[in-house]
C-alpha cells in the first residue's frame, strides 16, 4: 500500500514533543526532563496510519521520525510560534514537556562566579501552548494533551483537561520508581468526556499505537 493510506488519509495532525530548553546565560538553561521518546512514537504511530504530521519538537534524546513536516525548537515561544503557524489542523497531541517558566531576562553573557554571592534568577511564566491552542479560533477538532504526574495523577489529570480545554487528556504517573521517565515502556490512563480509561501498562510505540488508532476512530 502507499505510504499515505490508511484511516488518517488526508487528514493533518500536529505533535509537539520533547522539553524545551529556557536559557539562563548562553552555556547555561533550565528544562524538563524528557526524552521525546512518546511524542516520537505517536508521530510515527499517526504516520502509519496515513497522517500528514507537522511535528514540532523541543531537543529530544531520540531523533524524528522520517516523513514528518519537522519544526525544530528551542523555548516554549518559538513551540508556540510553530504551533500557531501550522494551518488547517484535524487534531492537535501536546506531548511536549513544557518549561513552566523562563528567565525573566536570560543574560547574552555568561554569569560568572564573581565572590559577591550567588545569583538570583528571576522567572516569567511561559505561555501555555495547549490552553492557548484550545481557546483559539482555528481550533483543531480533537485536541489531545498529556499531564504528566508524581500524585494525583488521576485528580489533577482530570482537572487540567477542563482548565485547559482539551478534549482528551493522556495522564501517567512519572514518579522515579515507575522508570516511566526515559524508558521504553507507559502507563497511562485516557481521560475523556465519558471519564477514566485506565491502559495497561505497554511499551511507548504500542501506546503510540493505541492512542493513534483511537484519533483515527474520533476524526471518521
Ligand atoms: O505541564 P503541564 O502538566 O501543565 O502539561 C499539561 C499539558 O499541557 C501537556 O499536554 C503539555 O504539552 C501542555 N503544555 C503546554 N504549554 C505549557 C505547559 C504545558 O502546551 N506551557
Amino acid at each position: 500500500a502507499a505510504v499515505n493510506d490508511g484511516p488518517l488519509k488526508g487528514k493533518h495532525i500536529l505533535v509537539t514533543s520533547g522539553p524545551t530548553h529556557e536559557p539562563i546565560d548562553p552555556v547555561r538553561y533550565i528544562a524538563n526532563r524528557s526524552s521525546g521518546a512518546q511524542g516520537t512514537a505517536i508521530a510515527r504511530a499517526l504516520l502509519g496510519l496515513g497522517a500528514r504530521v507537522t511535528f514540532v519538537s523541543g531537543p529530544a534524546d531520540v531523533a524524528p521520525p522520517i516523513g514528518v513536516d519537522l519544526v525544530s525548537v528551542q523555548t516554549a515561544a518559538q513551540m508556540l510560534e510553530a504551533v500557531n503557524a501550522a494551518q488547517d489542523v484535524d487534531a492537535g497531541v501536546f506531548a511536549a514537556a513544557v518549561a513552566d517558566w523562563r528567565m525573566a531576562t536570560a543574560s547574552d553573557q555568561k554569569i560568572k562566579k564573581d565572590g559577591k554571592g550567588l545569583p538570583v534568577l528571576e522567572f516569567a511564566e511561559n505561555p501555555d501552548i495547549l490552553a492557548t491552542v484550545c481557546a483559539s479560533r482555528g481550533r483543531p477538532k480533537l485536541v489531545v494533551g498529556f499531564a504528566a504526574e508524581t500524585q494525583n495523577v488521576i485528580e489533577n489529570a482530570t482537572a487540567k483537561r477542563t482548565r485547559k480545554g482539551c478534549d482528551w487528556i493522556v495522564a501517567n504517573d512519572v514518579s522515579p520508581a515507575t522508570g516511566i521517565m526515559g524508558g521504553a515502556e507507559n502507563d497511562v490512563t485516557l481521560i475523556t468526556d465519558d471519564g477514566a480509561e485506565d491502559w495497561p501498562r505497554m511499551g511507548k510505540d504500542q501506546v503510540a499505537q493505541k492512542l493513534a488508532q483511537r484519533i483515527a476512530e474520533a476524526l471518521g
